[in-house]
Parts: structure tokens; sequence; C-alpha cells
């Protein structure tokens, strides 16, 4: 989901781009406090417009895997999660963990970005299903040894972190032995292609194997937007390396009539190339 400020992407993105006083884009290393810092920035100055653009296709009380619009009432990439402790990685406004909470769940919804989580406090109030919400860095995870049965995540947090292996070994001290790690992210061949969702988009302009972040900056050069790429093989080794297996690699394919275009996401793009990629993992 990189963004641009030299491309159209419509009033989202827009304001955060204004109020962040962004001005150039670049390929550079970016560590994991930086990261951070500008991934709190950007969350929080974006969540307006990120909600106004999006609310509707998540909806209040649904799980959307991905722009593709998979859902998880469709694809079950969770198990079964009545009576299961769910933990949300990077919920936004929490749209997933209400609709756990409806079949049964106990989910609890961390996301870095305060400007996030009010949406998700109204969200709660507005749709009369209440779930928790914790302000945290999914580096860091506040809870203790093995508090969950299942973990999950639709693009949240394991794009924007500089140590997403980090975030593996957090998830699975968190998760207990058995449980389920699943999570979705931009598909890395994506990478290789500009963030265009027209036929610009269709053209290799960047090498896939090139792992140097993404990033966006002021006229002082802070980042105020970082997305890290890895590789399908990186991110395969960072959860073996963590203790999980990998049962499914699901690639969701656009679906017929589908007109939702999000960001570099569109029925152009996806009759051809893979957008998403959803790693099913189970903690050993
Ligand atoms: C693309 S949004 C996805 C939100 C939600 N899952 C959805 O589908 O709308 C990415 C989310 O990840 C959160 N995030 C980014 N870095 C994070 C981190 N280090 N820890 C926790 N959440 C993070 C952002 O604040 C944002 O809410």
């Amino acid at each position: 989901m990189q963004n641009t400020t030299e491309t159209d992407d419509g009033p989202e993105k827009f304001t955060a781009v204004q109020t962040l006083g962004t001005t150039g884009i670049t390929h550079r290393a970016v560590g994991p406090t930086e990261s951070r810092s500008a991934s709190r920035l950007w969350w929080d100055a974006d969540a307006d417009d990120y909600q106004a653009a999006h609310g509707d296709f998540l909806g209040d009380v649904r799980f959307r895997w991905c722009p593709e619009g998979l859902t998880e009432d469709t694809a079950g990439l969770l198990g079964p999660v009545a009576g299961r402790d769910v933990l949300e990685v990077g919920c936004g406004a929490a749209s997933c963990s209400r609709w756990l909470a409806t079949q049964g769940a106990r989910p609890v919804a961390l996301d870095l970005s305060a400007g996030m989580l009010r949406h998700a406090a109204e969200a709660n109030a507005r749709s009369g299903v209440s779930v928790p919400l914790v302000l945290a860095d999914a580096g860091e995870l506040p809870f203790p040894d093995a508090s969950f049965d299942v973990a999950c995540s639709a693009f949240g947090a394991v794009p924007f972190v500089a140590d997403s292996a980090a975030v593996m070994r957090e998830v699975h001290r968190v998760l207990r032995p058995g449980g389920a790690w699943v999570f979705a992210t931009t598909h890395p061949l994506r990478w290789a292609f500009p963030d265009d969702p027209g036929p610009e988009g269709l053209t290799v302009y960047h090498s896939y194997f090139d792992r140097t972040p993404y990033a966006e900056f002021d006229d002082d050069g802070r980042i105020t937007y970082v997305e890290h790429h890895r590789t399908l093989g990186d991110r395969v080794r960072e959860l073996v390396a963590a203790g999980f297996a990998l049962t499914d690699l699901v690639e969701p394919e656009w679906p017929d009539g589908h007109q939702e275009v999000w960001g570099q996401w569109s029925p152009l793009r996806g009759a051809l190339v893979p957008g998403t990629a959803i790693y099913v993992c189970r903690r050993l």
C-alpha cells in the first residue's frame, strides 16, 4: 500500500501528505525506531481519510482479508474461533475483531495508531459490538506468554515494521502451542511494479530482490511513511525461524465483477498478477 506524492491518489492520503509535509520519495534504510515513529505519524494523520475511503468496503462488523474482498466467513483460514482468544495485530478500525466477536470469539484488537483506534472506538459504539482496544507496537506485544489461541492481521503492522522477524517471534510468544497465525500482506511480487492501478502499473521497474525500504520524507529528511519489502523466501524463513509451520499460502484471485479500486489494487492488475499474499501458519 505504497503512497505517492507524484500520482493522483484522490482525496485519500492527500491530507496526510499535506499535514506531514511530505516532499519526496526514496528507497533507503529505515531502522526500527524511525520506522515506528513514521508509521505512528502516518496512520494518525491518514486515519480519517483511510476510513472515509475504505470504511464502507471494510464494514463495521466484517472480516475482509484484502482488497480482493475475500472474507473470513467464506475463506475459513482461522479455523474455529468460537470460544477462542484471538489477537488482531494492526487492527485499524477493528472491523475484523468485531466480526470475530459475533462468531463467539474473545478478540483483542491492537494497533500502533491512536487515530485508527479512535475510529475503532467509534465503530464499537456505532455497531453495538464492542471489542477491547489496545494501543501498542506489534514488535512489543503487551501480553503474557501463551495468551491467545489465534492471531490474525489483515495488512496490519507486518509490512510497516523494520524488524518483521521480531513481530513473528512476539506473535509466537503470545500464542499457545498449536495456535494459528494468519496474516495478509501486499503480495511480494508487487514490489517490482509501480504503485499504480492502471496500465503504468504493469511494467516491472524495480528489482524484486531489492529489500531497501520504500520511504517518503519531508523537507527535514524526517520519514513520514515507510514500507518494508520481504521476498516470499524471506518471509518463509522468518516464520520458520520463529517456530511456525506454514500450512498454506493463499493468493486471492480477483473476483469476476469486482470493481473496487484500492490504491494499486484494481480489476486490471488483479486479472494478471496477485496483489495479496495470506500466510496461514501454525505455532509449533
Ligand atoms: C493498512 S492498515 C490495515 C488496518 C486494518 N486491518 C484494515 O484492513 O483496514 C495498517 C494498520 O497497521 C497499523 N500498524 C502499522 N504499524 C504498526 C505496528 N508497528 N504495530 C501495530 N500496528 C501497526 C496501522 O496503524 C494501521 O492501522
